[in-house]
């Protein structure tokens, strides 16, 4: 378990970061929470005290015998920064220390997490982006705001991502411990990441569709959000919340994910088909409803191929150098086992790496957890045992890395 800084600024948003410490300390981790004077003007000190059950301090001055700035700074294995105001990131980026927290940022020796909240003017501000930048050019974390909602009427960029999305992202990082403190191993690397399953529609109401929850395309998204990638994440049909950190295109169909990922693929480093694609869509679209019929009998529903983008993708790279990655969900049969068939797809398909999972009524699909094995084209396999989809997420990033 980890030892965390919780940075509070001065925003609005501070009300959602008490759900994120809740995250935190319930998982374990022990959490020193270190508003700004501002941020205790959203949310009070007693609740940032009970929800740690640490003593709250913001300034320098207080308990000055232990140098709690220097202290802080040192045992802390993450410093999260929530939100991170423009104000905040100004100081980080100038090496102002004028009070806990900034200076805390100053001693802090592990990765350091900015999660950014403010209107859409003050994010786009030339200022605010000279910032940002700096930070990331010394190592720091400094996650894309979301989209919606702001404090106001008004919406666009610049939401604190959901606490559950930060405590996922925060503890991507964490997982990567040691690796994380070497610095972010894909910054300057854009990657695209497909999620989630297709929908093919018969009519207005009616599609053919699978079942991909998209969980397994998202952990690859923000694993590699964690490790400074800019990240587009395709997802088709996926109800999980929006990932921090990432470009996020929604697509429905086959049809539509072919056109975003062809589109994103331009330029881009690494491409991951971890969606669920349909083989086949019906022929015709029935622009109305379609009716039961007064004699009983049955419509015959024509299907016609969908492209394979994995393998349009792996064999029209904008670039060579692109690193192409597909996954297969395989059962054994009589033909083969399940290795058999994976070896056959990453030919047939010609890309660089093939994640193979063996799927069956209760594997792979819904569940929170992913084994597989991964082959590569170069004859190489590795094996990923059952855990979290996450740690499968760096296993498939650190061997896209490998060949970049
Ligand atoms: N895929 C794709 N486009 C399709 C179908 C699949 O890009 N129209 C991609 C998936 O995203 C996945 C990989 O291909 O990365 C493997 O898909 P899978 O459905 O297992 O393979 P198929 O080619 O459909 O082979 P089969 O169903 O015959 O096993």
């Amino acid at each position: 378990m980890a030892e965390i800084v919780l940075g509070v600024g001065g925003g609005i948003a501070a009300y959602k970061v008490a759900d994120l410490l809740r995250r935190l300390t319930e998982s374990g981790h022990g959490v020193t929470v270190v508003p700004t004077r501002s941020a205790l003007r959203f949310v009070g000190e007693p609740t940032w005290a009970a929800l740690s059950g640490r003593p709250v301090r913001t300034d320098v001055f207080e308990d000055v015998h232990e140098v709690p700035h220097v202290r802080i700074g040192r045992h802390a294995d993450l410093v999260v920064v929530a939100p991170a105001t423009a104000d905040l990131m100004a100081k980080a980026a100038a090496g102002l220390a004028d009070d806990l927290l900034t200076s805390t940022l100053l001693t802090a020796r592990g990765p350091v997490v900015f999660v950014p909240a403010m209107h859409t003017e003050m994010w786009e501000h030339p200022a605010t982006v000279a910032n940002v930048e700096t930070l990331r050019r010394r190592g720091a974390l400094v996650v894309e705001p979301a989209v919606g909602r702001l404090t106001g009427a008004d919406t666009g960029k610049g939401r604190l991502p959901e606490p559950a999305d930060i405590f996922a992202y925060v503890s991507d990082v964490l997982t990567r411990g040691a690796e994380a403190d070497a610095g972010p191993d894909l910054a300057g690397r854009h990657v695209v990441v497909s999620a989630g399953g297709t929908r093919e529609h018969l009519d207005p109401v009616r599609f053919l569709g699978n079942r991909s929850s998209g969980r397994q395309g998202y952990a690859l998204a923000r694993a590699a959000a964690a490790r400074g990638a800019r990240v587009t994440l395709v997802a088709a049909n996926v109800a999980l919340p929006d990932p921090a950190g990432v470009d996020l295109v929604r697509v429905g169909s086959a049809a539509q994910l072919y056109d975003a990922m062809v589109e994103a693929a331009a330029g881009a480093d690494a491409v991951v088909m971890a969606a669920a694609v349909a083989d086949f869509r019906p022929a015709a679209y029935a622009d109305t409803k379609i009716k039961k019929t007064a004699d009983g009998s049955s419509p015959v529903i024509e299907l016609e191929r969908t492209t394979d983008i994995l393998a349009y993708l792996a064999t029209h790279r904008p670039d060579p150098k692109q690193v192409v990655v597909g996954f297969a969900a395989e059962t054994g049969d009589a033909s083969g086992s399940v290795l058999d068939h994976g070896r056959a797809k990453l030919a047939s398909k010609g890309c660089d790496l093939l994640v193979v999972n063996e799927v069956g009524a209760d594997r792979g699909f819904e569940s929170e957890d992913n084994a597989a094995v991964v082959l590569g084209a170069d004859g190489s396999s590795v094996t990923v045992e059952s855990g979290p989809k996450s740690a499968l997420a760096h296993v498939v990033w650190d061997l896209v890395r490998a060949r970049l």
